[in-house]
């Protein structure tokens, strides 16, 4: 399932103008399908609510919505970016329609939800290391499980922050991140990042 769904994630449109400052790199489609196969292996998507916290082109909202959920909702506080990710939902026909908000995924405007799947902006640019932890955090609040993509070696990080809000990480893979040059401070034609992903259980009942 997981090379079929990456093949049909090539579908998937990258950022029309991408914003380096909300670290606009479109999920690879490989991190994509393993990502959500493994939620799909655990935690069984079929019939539950799906978050996609900072959801920008779609591709783990969408590809969520390919494993028949209740309902996927996408939060994305960039207007130009949903209108990407409603524009690849038809290019993708997940099955099941992605409910777009345009808001702070950091106060996402959500009740509870089975399942966060997230990329969220690592912090990348000066002064945001830990961009990601306001990501946690919101999925801490809303979510029975989270899977998220992070910087290789944020496990210790990682770990902590969830143990300090009555979560657990029970899975942690490493993975690849290849960036396409899309910005002039870019240089080199591609370049591939190590990064981790996270399965954790936030002790809630989903
Ligand atoms: C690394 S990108 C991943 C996007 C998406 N998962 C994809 O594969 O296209 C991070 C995304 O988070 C969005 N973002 C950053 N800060 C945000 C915030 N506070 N609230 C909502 N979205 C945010 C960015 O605009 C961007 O689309």
């Amino acid at each position: 399932m997981k090379r079929a769904l990456a093949r049909r994630l090539g579908a998937v449109e990258g950022f029309r103008d991408p914003d380096p400052g909300l670290e606009q790199y479109a999920t690879p489609t490989e991190l994509a399908a393993q990502l959500i196969a493994l939620a799909d292996l655990h935690d069984d998507l079929a019939g539950r609510t799906v978050a996609d916290l900072g959801a920008g082109t779609g591709m783990l909202g969408i590809a969520a919505a390919t494993r028949n959920p209740h309902r996927v909702l996408a939060v994305e506080r960039d207007p130009d970016a949903v209108a990407v990710g409603r524009a690849n939902e038809p290019r993708v026909e997940p099955g099941v329609g992605v409910e777009w908000t345009v808001a702070d995924a950091t106060r996402p405007p959500l009740a509870a939800v089975d399942t966060v799947v997230m990329n969220p902006p690592f912090g990348a640019q000066d002064g945001a290391e830990h961009a990601d932890r306001a990501f946690l955090a919101a999925a801490s609040e809303v979510a029975a499980v989270s899977y998220s993509v992070h910087n290789a070696g944020s496990k210790a990080f990682v770990e902590s922050f969830a143990g300090d809000r009555g979560g657990t990480v029970t899975h942690a893979f490493a993975a690849e991140f290849a960036v396409p040059a899309q910005f002039s401070f870019h240089t080199q034609d591609r370049a591939v990042l190590d990064v981790e992903l996270f399965r954790v259980d936030w002790g809630r009942q989903s």
